[in-house]
């Protein structure tokens, strides 16, 4: 009973034998070996245009090094205040880029929207030469509340950005798992809604480790190869970070896994807020379930031995959904190894609490 994080879970077994094939012989080093060279032409495929591709080993360089390579150190960089990048990541973004300044931007639910998206471009007056010059608007997706952004939503944004000639990034730590609930081709949440680069994950959804930096932007493309470098995030051996994404793109199985973490998800969403006393703090639309549930059943499923975690509250200053006197906000993730057995599990144990 693991919803503590898609990370607690190990390496899909198609992607670990993926590794182990490419161990035999010799192959080119930093990246110049065919699994790379395969894996870039999946990603065109999948995205239906031209780009290019970048592999790390985490998300937080991957994000880092796309902002930084669309922003000057005088930039500023527009991120939801929830957002992955601007609470978790050290200031990456902001070391990476030699100073860029990230600039938090509301929204319910981890979503911006093109209002609370205009009014913190506000703190960056055109024309005034004092403040720092807006230069990327970064957006997760699914986001760090597991809700979505549709297609018209990014471009909504996207257009915006565009009049202040802003690039877009996605931080898709999580993208599968929007794709597979949005049942949408993965370029109408990208470059088709106005994006130039993305993070696009793999970690979570059953690799081992590794997430592509995939430019729409292609312009920018010899600059972060020399950035990812620079940051010591280019890897000698490439080919294994490379089969892992290969191996994920094959036959469709990074949507198979994330579509099976998504279903999970909404197993237990359902199950959790058909229970007395627990609400959703915001709708489950992907792989994060978010509840408010009594301190003392939240205690209960702790002694059970269920690993899930709490949750800041931040969030929902000023909603109903506030958890009250005796209550918290808890989050449980689901993965592509979770299954319904753990789902149910769970859920009987929780069920079974009559405090
Ligand atoms: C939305 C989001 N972005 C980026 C990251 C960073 O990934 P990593 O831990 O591989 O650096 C995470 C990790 O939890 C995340 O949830």
């Amino acid at each position: 009973m693991d919803f503590s994080s898609d990370n607690s879970f190990g390496v899909h077994p198609a992607i670990m034998d993926a590794v182990l094939a490419a161990n035999g012989g010799t192959a080119v080093s930093y990246g110049g070996d065919d699994i790379t060279a395969r894996v870039k032409a999946r990603f065109r495929d999948l995205f239906e245009t031209d780009l290019e591709v970048l592999l790390v080993p985490t998300g937080t360089a991957a994000n880092a090094l796309a902002v930084s390579a669309f922003t000057p150190t005088v930039g500023a960089v527009f991120a939801h205040a929830e957002a992955h990048i601007a609470v978790e990541e050290c200031g990456s973004a902001e070391f990476f880029s030699g100073g860029a300044r990230l600039v938090p931007v509301t929204g319910f639910g981890a979503r911006m929207t093109p209002a609370t998206l205009a009014a913190a471009l506000e703190a960056c007056p055109e024309g005034n030469s004092r403040v720092h010059v807006p230069s990327v608007l970064t957006l997760t997706q699914a986001t760090e509340c597991g809700t979505l952004y549709r297609p018209d939503d990014i471009a909504a944004l996207a257009e915006i950005a565009r009049s202040r000639s802003m690039a877009v990034h996605i931080d898709g730590a999580r993208f599968a798992n929007a794709v597979a609930a949005l049942g949408c081709p993965p370029a109408d949440i990208a470059w088709r809604a106005g994006v130039d680069v993305m993070t696009f994950g793999a970690t979570k959804n059953g690799a081992m480790s590794v997430e592509a930096l995939v430019l729409f932007d292609t312009s920018k493309a010899a600059e972060l190869d020399r950035l990812r470098l620079r940051a010591g995030h280019l890897l000698s051996k490439m080919r294994f970070m490379a089969a892992q994404m290969d191996a994920c793109l094959a036959d469709g199985l990074w949507l198979k896994l994330a579509g099976d973490a998504n279903a999970a998800a909404a197993r237990l969403s359902a199950g959790l807020a058909a229970l007395d006393g627990v609400r959703l703090a915001w709708p489950t639309e992907a792989n994060e379930v978010f509840a408010v549930m009594p301190s003392g059943l939240s205690a209960h499923l702790d002694r059970a031995g269920a690993r899930f975690h709490g949750w800041t509250t931040v969030g929902l200053a000023g909603t109903d959904a506030m958890p009250g006197k005796g209550e918290e906000l808890r989050r449980l993730i689901c993965s592509f190894d979770t299954g319904t057995g753990a789902v149910d599990r769970f859920l009987a144990v929780a069920r079974g609490y009559n405090g």
